[in-house]
């Protein structure tokens, strides 16, 4: 046998033995498929790493409109309070029954630093898999994601009367 042939081979019964070392793992029930159960820190490490690239490349190229005029906030803010609170927390809520339970954890998007309009436009659009972040794109246009996206931008600064005030029915 040459040595090209016997590299190969070894190659070869490797990946057998993963593919079913991988098959007993799945057949056997070892993996943990609860939300209580953490991630080991090399998978959480790859993880993130997969969620990181995969929003950058994804979102770069977007145009952003102008987010900064005011115009945008009452109707950000009114699908936030109806759609997002329960999850990422708003000025005044400190807490929900929801929160405890999820895994990955939301941000805290009240005391988040001020997201970039890029990333945060792609992932309130299309979510992100295997945690419970929905593809809000699904059930909202361009121009309320944008809506959207404006306010939680500004949110981080708002006192909790601010941003009660945005949500009355005259506000914006
Ligand atoms: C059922 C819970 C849930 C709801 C409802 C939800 N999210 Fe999320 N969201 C998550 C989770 C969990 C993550 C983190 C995912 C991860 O780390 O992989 C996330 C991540 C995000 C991020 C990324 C934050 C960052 O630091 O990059 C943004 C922005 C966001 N959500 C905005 C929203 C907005 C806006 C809404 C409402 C329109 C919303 N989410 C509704 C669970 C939720």
């Amino acid at each position: 046998m040459s040595r090209i042939t016997k590299a190969a081979l070894v190659v070869a019964a490797t990946l057998a033995l993963m593919a079913i070392g991988a098959a007993v793992f799945i057949g056997l029930g070892i993996y943990d498929i609860g939300a209580d159960d953490h991630h080991t820190r090399i998978v959480l490490a790859v993880i993130t790493q997969l969620r990181e690239r995969s929003i950058a490349v994804r979102s770069s190229s977007i145009a952003v409109p102008d987010l900064e005029d005011g115009s945008r906030l009452a109707g950000g803010a009114g699908h936030y309070a109806a759609l997002c609170v329960g999850c990422h927390l708003a000025p005044g809520t400190t807490k929900s029954d929801l929160r405890p339970g999820l895994y990955p954890h939301p941000p805290n998007l009240a005391q988040e630093e001020v997201l970039d309009a890029r990333r945060a436009f792609w992932t309130i659009k299309h979510g992100i898999k295997m945690s419970a972040m929905p593809a809000w794109g699904k059930s909202l246009n361009d121009e309320a994601l944008w809506d959207i996206v404006s306010f939680v931008r500004k949110m981080p600064a708002m006192t909790p009367e601010q941003y009660q005030a945005l949500l009355q029915p005259h506000a914006g």
